[in-house]
């Protein structure tokens, strides 16, 4: 999501820094607009750096236009902290300075706001009024909470930690996919050898977990088909968890639930081929030279999706290419008729298999490109479901 933080002349603008890293950690474009009361209580360099953009703050520079260039640019408005005196401006239709009049142009969008203050300016009867007028207009308030204020007193009215904030927007798109059905494979696939031994990968099933939950999050309902794998995943609200073993019952379970889902993600490590016979006893040692196993093909799971997709679903796949891997997963989104696809990297410490982390490419069908740097599975998942929904 491309997200604009406000901030205002609060003594809680020294958190603002927090939040914008937070969000752009979560994998969020974040631009910074600040009132001048703002820049006495944390710097341009400062806001400049963490978001690395120039900040918003002179409503007539670059010829006057930023805050309809900006209001165009960004998905959501976040205020933190917000000030008494900036929820009295857009509560009254105020727009005086750069940052109140980018408000006003931004009304067709999401706004947030993070009140923060004196106790008394908190519960002044103006301020509740003016609170209550920007949620009758849709406008969502979080915090503030109640503890220690830079004035030396308890009460109501510090802002909310910056954590709580990132949260707050990250909850508000919940809504995003409210309705939305997705099915998401995930982990490896053994093909049976004999009765004791098995072909498998590495594959933890950690990364499709991780964008089950994301699309959970984004409130859409999830259909995990998930090979063997240690991770307890059936516990969680919104995931239907469907378990598999082999290639061809990930492939019977995704071509039986993909028609009923807005789209999936293929994100499950999936074996090209299996032994060609499964022995039903343990196969013996026997003391010549070796022994020849029969592979044959398994079926292609992204492909046959890709061949069912009506111009409604989408449809993402994963590649791990370890040359010329670029050209290789482009070729692979084309030939099995994906939306997306994302590449994997393998030559990043810390990506891969088994870890928590991960480095990805994201490219796109009409040849958008987004590259990751090293976050978390979950950041990586939120990621993924921004770019891709
Ligand atoms: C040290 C100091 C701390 C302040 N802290 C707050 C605050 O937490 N919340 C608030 O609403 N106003 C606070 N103010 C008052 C605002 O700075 C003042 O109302 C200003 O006009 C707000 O301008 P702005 O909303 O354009 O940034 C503080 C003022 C000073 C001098």
């Amino acid at each position: 999501m491309k997200i604009i933080v406000g901030i205002t002349g609060g003594i809680a603008a020294y958190k603002a820094p927090e939040l914008v890293r937070l969000l752009k950690k979560a994998g969020h474009e974040v631009r910074c607009a600040a009132t001048e009361h703002a820049l006495q209580f944390v710097t341009r360099v400062t806001l400049e750096t963490v978001s690395q953009h120039p900040l918003y703050c002179d409503l007539f520079a670059s010829g006057g236009t930023e805050h309809i260039s900006l209001k165009d640019w960004g998905d959501l408005l976040m205020v933190a902290p917000a000030t008494a005196n900036i929820i009295g401006k857009v509560a009254n239709g105020i727009a005086d300075d750069a940052l109140s009049t980018l408000l006003l142009a931004f009304s067709h969008k999401p706004v947030v706001m993070a009140p923060a203050m004196n106790c008394e300016m908190w519960t002044h009867p103006a301020v509740q009024r003016n609170i209550e007028t920007l949620k009758s207009w849709g406008i969502r308030i979080v915090g503030p909470a109640e503890g220690e204020l830079a004035c030396g007193v308890n009460g109501m009215g510090r802002m909310a930690e910056p954590q709580q904030i990132a949260d707050a927007i990250c909850q508000g798109e919940r809504s995003k996919m409210k309705g939305e059905r997705w099915l998401v494979t995930a982990g490896p696939t053994y093909e049976r050898i004999d009765s004791v031994r098995f072909i498998g990968n590495y594959s933890s099933g950690k990364m499709g977990f991780a964008l089950a939950q994301a699309l959970v999050d984004a409130g859409a309902e999830v259909e995990l088909v998930i090979g063997p794998t240690a991770l307890n995943v059936s516990t969680y609200q919104h995931i239907h968890v469907h378990r598999v073993e082999s290639a061809r019952e990930m492939y019977a379970a995704a071509t039986e639930l993909f028609p009923q889902c807005n789209g999936a993600i293929l994100s499950a490590a999936v074996a090209d081929y299996r032994p060609a016979e499964c022995a039903d006893h343990k196969l013996k040692k026997n003391n010549s030279e070796g022994m020849h196993l029969d592979l044959v093909q398994n079926p292609d799971i992204l492909a046959t999706l890709g061949g069912m997709k009506t111009s409604e679903q989408t449809l993402v796949g994963f590649a791990l290419e370890t040359d010329n891997e670029e050209a290789n997963a482009q070729r692979k989104l084309e030939k099995k008729n994906l939306d997306y696809i994302v590449l994997n990297s393998l030559r990043d410490k810390g990506a891969g298999f088994g870890v928590d982390t991960n480095k990805v490419t994201i490219l796109s069908r009409d040849g958008h490109r987004t590259e990751s740097p090293l976050l978390s599975k979950r950041e990586i998942a939120q990621l993924i479901i921004q770019t891709t929904t």
